[in-house]
């Protein structure tokens, strides 16, 4: 007979201890209870290791969160549930930071009980167990390592909870593919889905993209227009790149925030909304608030819960499951056939650092398969090893014949030289922008026009060639 898994529950009302053990006890689980935190952690120390804990988040004496803390300090990787109420929002939050793997709020269905016990218990068995899930046409989420099935797991969680959250991580390492992520994991998947690039729209435009305006506001508004929040009403807004947000403009969105309403340039009527809000960036936090970039109270609103992105060279192990999955997409894309993985190619790709993160490998995948050369890919991740480096458009016509390009060739060595410095300053775009000695509103325009980034020029070349 295969062994029943031991729960031990944690709670200080004896009418829910009992109820829920009742419904534990019916599915063959092995319950132990404590009545408060001291006493489960006495349990713990005199030897108990149960596959579970139920935790009530609201105790007398040591609270959840402290017992949390204790617990992670005695056994440190024991599944821990919250037991908590809908008011509890801010400490739910708390609790996943510290490591719950779900938390239930009370008063709850068995049904719920159940669902979240046999996740926490028997992930494989529930609807996510790939390493690969599509959020939306065409756009996936890879998770295979430790470090992003964590981050899954965690966006998960906080998908459910309605705050900010904060995503950080280097250029492509996926912050807003993991904004989809959590939207589409949210009771608002089936609403809209906003991104607004901060750094590609100057300031006062940004106001007005935002929030709308009404007729008169500035010169040019002949007529009213509704802005993003407003467009977004009951959805979910991305607000990219917030460091580059004007600081008069991250105080209004801070009114956002706390009181969810604001009012149209040019109006004095407040408009409410519900919007999520979620914002990403790449700069170096600490030193943006220490130089004012970066409100800090805007900060400390946003960062209600962060999701860390770390970069590509941390997280290695992805890389043959990423170059299979860009493989498989790129060629079904573009309807070429998929090109072999080699363990030369491999070995390569292992031993490169990404500065791009996962842009730089999709990119790295694209060209392999414009160019079916796995010599020069290779030579190309290699650039200082056999005299190979990234591919300029005059190696990439002779070898492959692209006239069909469609561009002149200054636009293309322009491209080329722009995507060599953000490949080189690892996509910090004002480093870029002074190594190309452009200004960096220059920069951002050039990398919209040459559609790098999302659509790179090789991605272009591709399609003008299948
Ligand atoms: N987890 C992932 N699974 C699959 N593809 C991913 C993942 N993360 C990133 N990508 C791919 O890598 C590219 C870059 O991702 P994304 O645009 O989300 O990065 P980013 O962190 O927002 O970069 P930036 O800071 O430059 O805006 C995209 O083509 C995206 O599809
Ligand atoms: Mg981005």
């Amino acid at each position: 007979m295969k062994q029943a898994k031991k729960i031990l529950l944690v709670d200080d009302e004896p009418g829910m201890l009992r109820y829920i053990k009742t419904l534990l006890e019916l599915d063959e689980y092995a319950v132990e209870t404590a009545s408060t935190g001291e006493e489960a952690i006495e349990h713990l120390k005199g030897g108990m290791e149960p596959d579970l804990i139920l935790l009530d988040l609201l105790m007398p004496g040591i609270d959840g969160l402290q017992t949390l803390e204790q617990i992670r300090q005695i056994q440190a990787s024991v599944k821990v549930i919250m037991l908590s109420c809908v008011t509890d929002t801010r400490k739910v939050v708390q609790a996943i930071r510290l490591g719950a793997s779900d938390y239930l709020t009370k008063p709850f269905q068995k049904a719920e009980l159940d669902a979240v016990i046999e996740q926490c218990l028997e992930p494989k068995k529930m609807a996510y167990a790939g390493e690969v899930e599509e959020l939306c046409d065409d756009v996936f989420f890879v998770a295979a390592s430790p470090a992003m099935k964590k981050i899954r797991a965690q966006s998960a969680l906080v998908a459910n909870v309605d705050i900010p959250v904060l995503l950080l991580g280097e250029s492509g390492t996926g912050k807003e593919v993991l904004a989809r992520l959590v939207h589409k994991l949210s009771p608002r998947a089936h609403r809209t889905f906003l991104k607004v690039n901060c750094a590609a729209v100057p300031g006062d435009l940004l106001e007005s993209e935002l929030f709308g305006y009404e007729p008169g506001a500035f010169t040019g508004a002949t007529h009213a227009k509704p802005g993003k929040f407003e467009l977004c009403n009951r959805g979910t807004i991305l607000l990219d790149e917030i460091g580059e947000m004007p600081p008069q403009l991250q105080a209004k969105l801070l009114h956002v925030l706390q009181d969810q309403q604001f009012s149209r340039l040019g109006s004095r009527t407040m408009i409410k909304v519900d919007v999520r809000i979620l914002a990403a960036t790449n700069i170096n936090i600490p030193e943006a608030l220490a130089n004012k970039m970066l409100r800090e109270d805007l900060y400390y609103r946003l960062n209600a819960f962060t999701l860390n992105l770390p970069p590509l060279r941390e997280r290695k192990e992805e890389i043959p499951i990423l170059l299979k999955h860009f493989m498989s997409r790129m060629s079904e894309r573009y309807g070429r056939p998929p090109l072999p993985l080699s363990p030369t190619l491999m070995e390569a790709c292992l031993a490169h650092s990404w500065p791009g993160n996962l842009r730089e490998l999709s990119n790295f995948v694209k060209r392999y398969l414009i160019l079916a050369d796995e010599k020069l890919a290779v030579s190309e991740l290699n650039p200082k090893g056999d005299g190979g480096g990234h591919l300029n458009v005059h190696e990439a016509e002779d070898l492959g014949g692209l006239k069909s390009l469609g561009r002149t060739a200054k636009d293309g060595a322009e491209a080329e030289a722009i995507s060599k410095a953000l490949d080189q300053t690892n996509w910090n775009r004002k480093q870029a922008a002074a190594l190309l000695k452009i200004s960096y509103k220059a920069l951002l325009y050039k990398i919209r026009q040459y559609g790098l980034g999302e659509t790179s020029s090789t991605e272009r070349k591709l399609s003008a060639r299948a």
